[in-house]
């Protein structure tokens, strides 16, 4: 209130209530006539800031406590001659007071309503983010291939643990305490004293002991060994074991199951050869190689020349093996395989280094679809 002025005349006091809102509404009058909409510059915050200044200074100028409504009360105070013209000008003082901050107020809130929308706009018809594919592994191909293959042969898939006790990793397999594979420089032992499966065999137990016997099942899956890591080695690598126990099961049903697997796997014209060999779980054994399906056996460079791949290891279950899960011998026989997966597909995609296949470097992995 200025300084000097004539508190008494109510008159100069409503005009005081008047001189005090526009002064205060200043920084507000470039909203008056719609004005924001128009004002680029100013940020949706700012907006939303100035709408809560303008509502603080509503209640200043307007409220109960206000000097308008000090002002008011005068009415019925004055001398009843000046009554109705200081009536008038009280009112036309709040109606002018009203109206600026309605009219800021309503230019206000179309700004920022606008602004929000604008804020939330989407273009639904923007093509979408594609999530990138991903792709099977390799590996994991030729492990459907083959367990494709075998299911339709009427095999079934079995699964099974990848930590074993000595049972089941040596003993139940005929493998006598002697033998180098129990030494702990070629397998992994848990200080428990439990292995890391050197060989999926140990599912021909497992499965024989769940199913009895007739069995004809295969077991793909993990093993470990302790190989120093090489273009063809790795600690930990992948097998399939396959298993058939019947009443009168030979040496002729394995041959003609190996026979028909690596011609569906390979192509109609693949041949099998069978080299003896030793493995304590079958007797007899043998190593089987298939002719090259690179070269159909004239020798290439996958094949180093020689014309034969070297698929695995079987034969007919020993007896021991057979007894040890309680099935009889003199009643049931069988024969078995162990195929090495990783050596397998390292041949089939021609690579040169199989430690590819665990690096999990997206760029090799993404060539196999
Ligand atoms: N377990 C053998 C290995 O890891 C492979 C093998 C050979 C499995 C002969 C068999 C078999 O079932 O009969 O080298």
């Amino acid at each position: 209130m200025p300084e000097g002025a004539v508190i008494d005349d109510p008159k100069q006091k409503a005009e005081n209530a008047r001189k005090a809102f526009e002064q205060e509404f200043e920084h507000f009058a470039r909203f008056r006539a719609g004005g924001a909409s128009g004002d680029a510059g100013l940020a949706l915050k700012e907006a939303e800031a100035l709408e809560r200044e303008l509502a603080d200074l509503a209640t200043r100028h307007t409220g109960k406590k206000s000097e308008l409504a000090a002002v008011k009360k005068l009415i019925g105070r004055v001398a009843p001659q000046e009554r109705a013209s200081f009536g008038q000008l009280v009112q036309q003082i709040e109606a002018g007071i009203r109206g600026s901050i309605e009219e800021a107020a309503g230019s206000l809130q179309s700004f920022i309503r606008d602004a929000r929308l604008e804020r939330e706009r989407i273009d639904v018809t923007l093509p979408g983010r594609r999530p990138r594919r991903g792709h099977i592994h390799p590996i994991t191909l030729v492990r459907q291939r083959i367990e494709d293959i075998f299911v339709s042969l009427g095999y079934v898939v079995e699964d099974d643990r990848e930590i074993e006790t000595d049972f089941y990793n040596f003993t139940a397999l005929n493998i006598p305490e002697s033998h180098p594979a129990r030494d702990p420089q070629d397998t992994f032992y848990t200080t428990e004293g439990f292995a890391l499966r050197s060989q999926t065999s140990t599912v021909q137990i497992h499965a024989m002991q769940r199913r009895g016997a007739p069995v004809r099942m295969i077991a793909p899956g993990r093993v470990f060994r302790r190989d120093t890591p090489d273009a063809t080695h790795n600690p930990m690598f992948f097998q399939v074991e396959g298993l058939c126990v019947d009443r009168g099961i030979s040496m002729a049903h394995l041959k003609g199951t190996v026979d028909e697997f690596v011609r569906r796997m390979f192509g109609p014209e693949t041949r099998t050869r069978f080299r003896p060999s030793y493995f304590p779980f079958t007797e007899p054994s043998a190593e089987v190689d298939y002719s090259c399906f690179k070269c159909g056996g004239q020798g290439c460079r996958i094949c180093k020349g020689s014309g034969w791949i070297e698929l695995g290891g079987s034969g007919m279950v020993h007896p021991n093996v057979l007894k040890a899960v309680g099935v009889d011998p003199e009643e049931f026989t069988g024969f078995a395989f162990g195929l090495g997966i990783d050596r397998m597909c390292g041949l089939m995609y021609a690579l040169d280094d199989i430690r590819l296949l665990f690096e999990n470097d997206v760029r090799f992995l993404e060539q196999f679809n």
